[in-house]
Order: structure tokens, then C-alpha cells, then sequence
């Protein structure tokens, strides 16, 4: 059975790598998707329409560090939609970093990396919340990082960044659960996405062996593994549990 049959989500970050992964499950349990991304969604929303059916999915070239386009997006997929369901804020800044010792990081990088990371998730969860409330329904699945419990070298910028994001979650919760909608923190281990792989050899290098070596099961972690997380956290299974960090990284951590 369809999970989210009726139900309408964003995916941010939608278009590539894990993200696309995201889009593809939350269609596959019957949601209609919006694809928000710097990156052209266009063809991943031809696919899931043809796949699941016309009108099924959209896409928009969007900046979620910019408020105007924040805007634009959530009046677009309410305009097409009728309202949103879910949100899952996945855009980051992750494969296009490349490690550095944090005394060597500008001033620059570090402000676009929080105005991506955290902004982006803040200005998302602000302009999706008004219409999560109108509806007293509502599930926002925030993507954290397994770095943040480890505090990993040479990525401060970006692990600040989620660690942010746990905290935004937290906070989110006791504003939002009177609305009753959900929030959370989805914390992937290190995953061997498409884009990290193509893109970041360098990280992968530095990451692979390692994250293999902590887990509890010893294997390497692919998108797939988070989408059973994904749609608990997206679904009405959920309904009782907001605010939390849910970790899937091969027993890694223990949160
Ligand atoms: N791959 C991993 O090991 C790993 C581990 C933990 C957490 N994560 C998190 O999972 C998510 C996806 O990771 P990924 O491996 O696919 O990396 P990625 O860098 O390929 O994914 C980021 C996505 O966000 C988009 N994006 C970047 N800037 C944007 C902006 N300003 N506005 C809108 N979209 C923007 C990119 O085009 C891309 O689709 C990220 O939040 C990342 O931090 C990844």
C-alpha cells in the first residue's frame, strides 16, 4: 500500500545525489513531488510522471539561501499542489567542500555555507510551517550529518553547519508540535552518493575506510539505505515523534 497516497512533499536538493533518491521514494509511496534545486529537476520530474503518472512531479531551479526564492517555490507548489505535506531540507553545501584546516577557511566560504545549510533550512521550514498550520498537519525532515556527533577535521564549515541544523530541529519542535506537525533530524553516515563519488574523490578517500571500520555493520552505507528512514519520518507512523535525531549509519553512533 502506498503510504503517502494524497500527500504532497518538497524536496530540496531534490535533483541530485541523495536527493534524488528522496524524490524517487517519496513519489514511489505515492506523494506528489516538487524537486527544488539549484540543479535542472527537469528530467528526474519527466520520469517520475511517466513512471507514477502525469502530474505526479515538478521541478524548480531554486536558491534556498534566497528568501524571494524560498518564496516563489512554496507559492508555485501550493499554486500546483494545493498544499504540502512534507518537506524534506536536503540542500547543502557537502560534495562541492573539499577538506581544509579550519584556520585556512574564508571568511566567504564559511558565510555561504551557513546562508545554504542552516538559512536554507530555516527560510524553508518558515515559509512551508504557514501552511503546515492552516492544516494542523505536517512532517519536516531536516538532513543532519554524522559528523556532527564526531566533530570530523578539516570540514568545520560544514559541520557547524549541521550541527546547527540538530539544534534549529530541536527548538522547531516545541514551536511546531502545538500545530501538530513533526520535525526532525535524519543523520546519514558517510553514503556513497553519486555526486560525492564523481565529485569528491578526494573525501571519499578520507572518509570510506573509516566509516566502514566504526559501524557495527561492517559494509559501505549507498542512498538507498536511508529511505526506509525517509518514509517512516515522511508518514503518519511518525505521528508521535518530533524533535529527535534519527541516525542511520550502520550503528556508527548511538543517539
Ligand atoms: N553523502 C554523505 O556522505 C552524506 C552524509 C551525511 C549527510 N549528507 C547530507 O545529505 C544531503 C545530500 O548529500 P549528497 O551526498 O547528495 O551531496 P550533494 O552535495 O550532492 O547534495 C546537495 C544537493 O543540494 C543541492 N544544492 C546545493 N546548494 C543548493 C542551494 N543553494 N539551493 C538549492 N539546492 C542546492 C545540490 O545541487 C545537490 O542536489 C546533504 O544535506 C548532505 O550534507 C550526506
Amino acid at each position: 500500500m502506498a503510504r503517502l497516497a494524497g500527500r504532497t512533499a518538497i524536496v530540496t536538493g531534490g535533483a541530485k545525489g541523495i536527493g534524488r533518491h528522496y524524490s524517487k521514494a517519496l513519489a514511489g509511496e505515492g506523494a506528489r513531488v516538487m524537486i527544488a534545486d539549484i540543479a535542472d529537476g527537469t528530467d528526474l520530474a519527466q520520469e517520475l510522471d511517466s513512471r507514477h503518472g502525469q502530474g505526479t512531479a515538478l521541478s524548480s531551479v531554486t536558491d534556498v539561501s534566497d528568501e524571494s526564492q524560498v518564496k516563489d517555490l512554496v507559492a508555485k507548489t501550493i499554486d500546483s499542489f494545493g498544499k504540502i505535506d512534507i518537506l524534506v531540507n536536503n540542500a547543502a553545501m557537502y560534495v562541492a567542500l573539499h577538506e581544509q584546516p579550519f584556520i585556512d577557511i574564508d571568511v566567504a566560504l564559511w558565510d555561504r555555507v551557513m546562508a545554504v545549510n542552516v538559512r536554507g533550512s530555516f527560510l524553508m521550514a518558515k515559509h512551508v510551517a504557514r501552511h503546515m498550520m492552516k492544516q494542523r498537519y505536517g512532517k519536516i525532515i531536516n538532513i543532519g550529518s554524522g559528523t556532527t556527533f564526531r566533530g570530523i577535521p578539516k570540514m568545520a564549515h560544514y559541520v557547524t553547519s549541521k550541527g546547527a541544523v540538530v539544534a534549529m530541529t530541536r527548538t522547531l519542535s516545541r514551536e511546531l508540535g502545538e500545530h501538530g506537525i513533526c520535525i526532525n533530524t535524519l543523520a546519514p553516515g558517510f553514503t556513497l552518493s553519486e555526486t560525492v563519488v564523481a565529485d569528491n574523490p578526494e573525501h571519499v578517500n578520507t572518509s570510506k575506510a573509516g566509516a566502514i571500520q566504526r559501524r557495527a555493520l561492517k559494509r559501505d552505507m549507498h542512498p538507498p539505505d536511508l529511505l526506509g528512514a525517509l518514509v517512516f519520518l515522511a508518514s503518519s507512523d511518525s505521528d508521535f515523534y518530533t524533535g529527535q535525531i534519527l541516525a542511520v549509519d550502520g550503528g556508527a553512533v548511538n543517539t
